[in-house]
C-alpha cells in the first residue's frame, strides 16, 4: 500500500483512527439504540370485525384522553382528575413508540416527546415541584414507599403502595383545595423510596389469554438444565380465586380490565366501577366530584355506553404485539447478526426465562387471539433477582426481590429498562440491563456469567437480536 505515494500526515491521523475505532468495535458490545425501520407496535390484531375496530378506535381515544378536575379546561375534556395523580392520561406514560408503549422522552431522541410528567406538574394553574428522580429527559416514574413512616421515622410496619407524586392544588379547576406533596427528599434520606416505570400493553390481550396450565407446563420444562442454572421461578396468584396473576413488573394484577380500573385510580386519580372510592390521605376541600368520577352511561334508548375502563380493556386487549424488524436496512444490524443473536441467546439460557414463545387459549371473540403463538420472551413467573434489583415490595406472593420476566417483545424501541428505569441511554442502556441482573442472590448469576463469557461479537449480536424486536 501507499507505493509511489508518500504518507501525508493527514493520511497518519486518518489510518490511525480507523484503527482505532476498529479496536474499538472489537473491545466493547454496545446497545445500536432504539431501532429507526419504522415502528412496527400500536396496530390492532389483525381479523377484528368492523364493530371491533370501532371499540379499538374509542378506546385508544380515551386512552389518550387528558383529564382535569372539572372537565371543562379546554384540550383537557376528561374528568376526575386528582387529588392526587401521577400524570393525567394513560396515553401520556404509556407513549413510546406508539399510544400503549412506554416512557417516552431523552435528549438523544429529541423527536420522542419530553417526559410528559414534567408539564403535569403546573398543568392549569398547578404548583407541584418537580421531585429530584423527575426530569425532562429521564423516564416516568412512580414512587412506592417500602415501610410506613411516622414522625419522620421509617417504622417496620410495611406500606408498599404508590404515592403520587402530584396534586391538584394551585390548579383553576380546584380552587380550594390546599395540600402537600409527599416528602420525596425525605424519603429518600430514609432510603424508604423506590421507583417503576411504565411497563408496555403491546400484545396484552394474548398476554391475558395464556391458560394458567401453559404457564405451569412452561415452568416445569427444562427442569434439570434450569435446576443447573439456579433458575426456579414461581407464578404469582391471585388470593381471590386461586388463578394466575400476570400483569405488571411483580405479575401481581390480574386482568387488563382490573389494571385499567386501579391505573385510573392510582395514577390519574379518577375512581370509577372497579375502584370507586377516593384514595385515603387526601383533605375533604380537595374532593370535587361525586364518586365514582368514571361510570357506565345509562342512555334514554336503554342501550349502555362503556365506562372509560371498559374502553381502555378494549384498546389494550385489542392492541396487536410489536413487529419484529427482519430486514437489515443501512445503519441497522445485519439480517446475520439478528439470526446469530437469537440463536446464543438462547445457548447462555437467556430463554429459560424470557421463554421465546406461549400458546395463548381459545377466544370467545377474536381469532388474532384464539389459539395464537405469543412470541412475548417471558414465562410470566416472577424470579429472585437479587439484592441490586430488589425494591422491598411485595405483591401478591411476590416477595421483595422477585420480578416476572419481563416480556422482550417491543425492546427494540425502549428507551429505559429494568422496573425503575436504571437502564438508559446514558449508561449504556440493553447492555447495562443485562449487567443489572447480576447481585447476590439471583437466579440470573450463572446465565449472565455465561453473557460475559461470550466474545465481544457474540455479545453484540444478542444485543442486536433484542434491537430488532
Ligand atoms: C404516571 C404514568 C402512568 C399512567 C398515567 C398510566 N400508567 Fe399504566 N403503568 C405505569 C407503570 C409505572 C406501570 C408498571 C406498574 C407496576 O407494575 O408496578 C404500568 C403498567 C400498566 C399495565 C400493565 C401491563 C403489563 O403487562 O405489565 C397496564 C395494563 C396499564 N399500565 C394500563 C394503564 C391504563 C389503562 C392507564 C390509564 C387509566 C394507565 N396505565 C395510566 C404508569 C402509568
Ligand atoms: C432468572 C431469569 C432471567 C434470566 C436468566 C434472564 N432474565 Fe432478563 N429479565 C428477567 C427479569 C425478572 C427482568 C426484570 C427485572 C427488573 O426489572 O428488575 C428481566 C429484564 C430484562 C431486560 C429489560 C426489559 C425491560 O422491560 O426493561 C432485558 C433486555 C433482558 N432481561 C434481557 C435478558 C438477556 C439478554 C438475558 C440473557 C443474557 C436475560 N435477560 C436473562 C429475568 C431473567
Amino acid at each position: 500500500m501507499h507505493i509511489g505515494k508518500p504518507i501525508t500526515i493527514v493520511g497518519v491521523l486518518a489510518l490511525a483512527a480507523s484503527v482505532g475505532w476498529m479496536v474499538q468495535a472489537q473491545s466493547a458490545a454496545h446497545d445500536p439504540g432504539v431501532r429507526s425501520d419504522g415502528v412496527g407496535a400500536g396496530k390492532p390484531l389483525p381479523g377484528l370485525t368492523a364493530a371491533q375496530l370501532q371499540f379499538f378506535a374509542d378506546g385508544m381515544a380515551r386512552f389518550l384522553q387528558v383529564d382535569s378536575v372539572s372537565g371543562t379546561i379546554p384540550g383537557e375534556p376528561g374528568s376526575g382528575l386528582g387529588p392526587t395523580f401521577n400524570s393525567t392520561s394513560c396515553g401520556s406514560c404509556h407513549a413510546q413508540p406508539a399510544p400503549g408503549g412506554t416512557s417516552p422522552s431523552t435528549s438523544q431522541y429529541p423527536n420522542i416527546g419530553p417526559n410528559p410528567q414534567v408539564e403535569a406538574a403546573s398543568d392549569a394553574g398547578a404548583i407541584n415541584s418537580l421531585p429530584y428522580f423527575i426530569s425532562v429527559t429521564g423516564p416516568v416514574r412512580e414512587a412506592r414507599f417500602p415501610l410506613a413512616v411516622v414522625n419522620n421515622e421509617v417504622t417496620q410496619t410495611p406500606d408498599g403502595g404508590v404515592h403520587d407524586v402530584f396534586n391538584i392544588t394551585g390548579r383553576s379547576d380546584a380552587r380550594s383545595c390546599n395540600m402537600p406533596q409527599p416528602n420525596f427528599e425525605l424519603m429518600q434520606q430514609l432510603n424508604n423510596v423506590i421507583f417503576r416505570i411504565p411497563t408496555p400493553v403491546f400484545g396484552a390481550g394474548l398476554i391475558e389469554n395464556i391458560p394458567d396450565a401453559t404457564i405451569l407446563a412452561n415452568m416445569t420444562a427444562n427442569s434439570s438444565l434450569k435446576q443447573s442454572l439456579g433458575i426456579s421461578g414461581q407464578a404469582n396468584y391471585s388470593g381471590n380465586d386461586g388463578t394466575i396473576t400476570r400483569f405488571g413488573w411483580k405479575a401481581q394484577n390480574k386482568s387488563l380490565e382490573i389494571f385499567a380500573g386501579e391505573a385510573y385510580n392510582v395514577e390519574i386519580g379518577v375512581t370509577n366501577e372497579l375502584f370507586p372510592n377516593e384514595r385515603e390521605g387526601s383533605p375533604a376541600s380537595c374532593m370535587f366530584n361525586p364518586t365514582p368520577e368514571d361510570t357506565t352511561n345509562f342512555t334514554q334508548s336503554g342501550t349502555q355506553i362503556p365506562s372509560d375502563i371498559v374502553a381502555f380493556s378494549d384498546f389494550m386487549r385489542f392492541l396487536a404485539p410489536p413487529a419484529p424488524s427482519t430486514v437489515g436496512i443501512p445503519g441497522q444490524p445485519s439480517p446475520q447478526a439478528i439470526q446469530q443473536g437469537r440463536t446464543l441467546f438462547s445457548q447462555v439460557h437467556c430463554d429459560m426465562c424470557h421463554t421465546p414463545t406461549l400458546q395463548t387459549g381459545s377466544s370467545s371473540f377474536a381469532p388474532a387471539l384464539n389459539n395464537q403463538s405469543a412470541a412475548l420472551y417471558s414465562d410470566l413467573l416472577v424470579h429472585h433477582m437479587g439484592s441490586e434489583l430488589a425494591d422491598g415490595i411485595s405483591q401478591g406472593s411476590a416477595g421483595p426481590d422477585e420480578f416476572r420476566t419481563a416480556p422482550l417483545w417491543g425492546v427494540g424501541q425502549r428507551i429505559f429498562f429494568m422496573h425503575d428505569g436504571r437502564s438508559t441511554p446514558a449508561n449504556g442502556g440493553l447492555l447495562n440491563a443485562i449487567q443489572a441482573h447480576s447481585g447476590s442472590g439471583s437466579e440470573a448469576n450463572k446465565v449472565i456469567s455465561l453473557f460475559n463469557a461470550l466474545s465481544p461479537t457474540q455479545q453484540q449480536d444478542i444485543l442486536d437480536f433484542l434491537r430488532s424486536l
